[in-house]
């Protein structure tokens, strides 16, 4: 048998977990009752961000100007908000949060990109 490499292993899990996602009728999915920001502050993520500006991590404002235009941003971050991530905005690491499943992670990524700069 092969050896995978991670990143395979990875894209594979993430292409099953997405394909489980879209399964799901949407009545059903639990996650229509809770909305991003409560996932937000029960995984703990306000602990580390603010919604505008940079505490320990970006603000989720400054993520969403970054990418803003980037049709792929929402499935990049949805993988590193559970693979976590170091290097893009600075030298502080943000430990993988695995606690957040596949699709939270989708909502929450989803969620961050469309905030807008308070006026
Ligand atoms: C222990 C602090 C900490 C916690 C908890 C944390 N983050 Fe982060 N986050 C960071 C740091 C630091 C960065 C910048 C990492 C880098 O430079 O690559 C970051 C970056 C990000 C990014 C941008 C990644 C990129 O490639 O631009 C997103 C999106 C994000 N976090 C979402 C979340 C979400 C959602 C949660 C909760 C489930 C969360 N974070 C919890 C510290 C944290």
């Amino acid at each position: 048998m092969k050896i995978e490499t991670p990143g395979t292993f990875l894209s594979a899990l993430t292409a099953a977990a997405l394909t489980a996602v879209l399964a799901v009728p949407p009545k059903t999915a639990a996650a229509q009752q809770t909305t991003p920001a409560d996932l937000a502050r029960r995984n703990a993520c306000m602990a580390c961000h603010g919604l505008v500006h940079k505490q320990v991590g970006p603000g989720f404002v400054q993520i969403a100007e970054r990418y803003r235009g980037d049709g792929e941003a929402a499935a990049r971050l949805a993988g590193k908000i559970r693979d976590g991530s170091v290097g893009t905005w600075g030298r502080v690491i943000m430990p993988r949060q695995t606690q957040v499943s596949e699709a939270e992670a989708r909502a929450l990524s989803q969620w961050i990109l469309s905030q807008q700069p308070p006026r």
